[in-house]
C-alpha cells in the first residue's frame, strides 16, 4: 500500500498528533500491511500561500499557461501528484483555533486543483479524482469537543476537512480525534489517548481487511 503520511503539528518530538500517526503506522505493520511510505512534514516543508499569479495560473487551461504560470503552480502540481499516486492518505494535525493549523490550509489550497484533483464535466458537475484513496484524519484537541460536550459546536475542523476532501473525491474518510489532550486532568488526557489508540488499531484492522479483499 502506498501511504502518503502528512504531519502538520508545529511541535516535533512532543507532538501528540505525530505520535498517534506513528502509532497508526505501526498498527498497519502489525496487520502485515506492506507499506511504501511517502512522508511529508508540512512544518519543515510548508507549501506556499496562494498568491496572485497562482490564482490566475490555476484557472488558465494547461495548454495556455506561460512558463511563469507553470512555475507558480509547480509545487502544487507536485503535491497533487503525490495525493493522486497514493493508495491511502494519513493526515495528522492538532486543532488550532477551532480548525486546522494554517500550514494545513495552505496544503489544501495547493491540492484542490482543476484538471488534476477534480474535473468539471461538460454539464458543469464537479468530479473529484481521489475516489480510489482511503483516508484517515488524526486530530488532537486540547479540549473535549465530542458530541454532547459543551464545546462540541466549536469544532469547525471536522466539517471543513470533510468538505475539502469530499470535493476532491475522498469518500467515507475515517476520523480519530484525540480529546481532551491539554486542558483537562492527567487522567482524562490519558483516557483520551487510550481511546484514540484503540480507534487507530480498529482503523488499521479495517484497512488491512479491505486490502486483503482487493
Ligand atoms: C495556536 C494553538 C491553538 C489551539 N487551539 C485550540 C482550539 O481551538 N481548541 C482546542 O481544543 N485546542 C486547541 N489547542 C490545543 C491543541 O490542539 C492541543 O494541545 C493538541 O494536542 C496539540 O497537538 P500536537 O501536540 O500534535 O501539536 C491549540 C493549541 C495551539 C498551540
Amino acid at each position: 500500500m502506498k501511504l502518503l503520511h502528512v504531519d502538520a503539528s508545529p511541535k516535533s518530538e512532543r507532538s501528540i498528533s505525530r505520535s498517534l500517526a506513528r502509532h497508526f503506522v505501526s498498527c498497519l505493520r502489525k496487520q502485515n500491511v506492506e507499506l511504501d511510505i511517502d512522508y511529508l512534514d508540512l512544518t519543515k516543508n510548508p507549501p506556499s500561500y496562494i498568491d496572485e499569479l497562482f490564482t490566475i495560473a490555476a484557472y488558465t487551461p494547461a495548454v495556455q499557461r506561460t512558463a511563469a504560470m507553470e512555475q507558480a503552480l509547480a509545487r502544487s502540481t507536485e503535491l497533487c501528484q503525490r495525493v493522486l499516486d497514493a493508495d491511502a492518505l494519513l493526515f495528522a494535525m492538532p486543532m488550532h483555533n477551532f480548525s486546522y493549523p494554517s500550514v494545513f490550509k495552505a496544503f489544501i489550497d495547493n491540492i484542490i486543483r482543476a484538471e488534476l484533483t477534480y474535473v468539471v464535466s461538460s454539464s458543469g458537475q464537479y468530479i473529484g479524482q481521489l475516489t480510489r484513496q482511503k483516508a484517515l484524519f488524526i486530530t488532537t484537541r486540547g479540549t473535549d469537543m465530542r458530541a454532547g460536550m459543551p464545546l462540541s459546536h466549536m469544532d469547525a475542523l471536522t466539517p471543513s476537512l470533510k468538505a475539502a476532501f469530499g470535493f476532491i473525491g475522498v469518500q467515507n474518510p475515517s476520523f480519530v480525534n484525540a480529546q481532551p489532550t491539554q486542558f483537562a486532568a492527567a487522567e482524562e488526557r490519558e483516557k483520551a489517548l487510550e481511546r484514540a489508540r484503540n480507534q487507530l488499531s480498529d482503523v488499521a484492522r479495517k484497512w488491512a481487511k479491505e486490502q486483503n479483499f482487493q
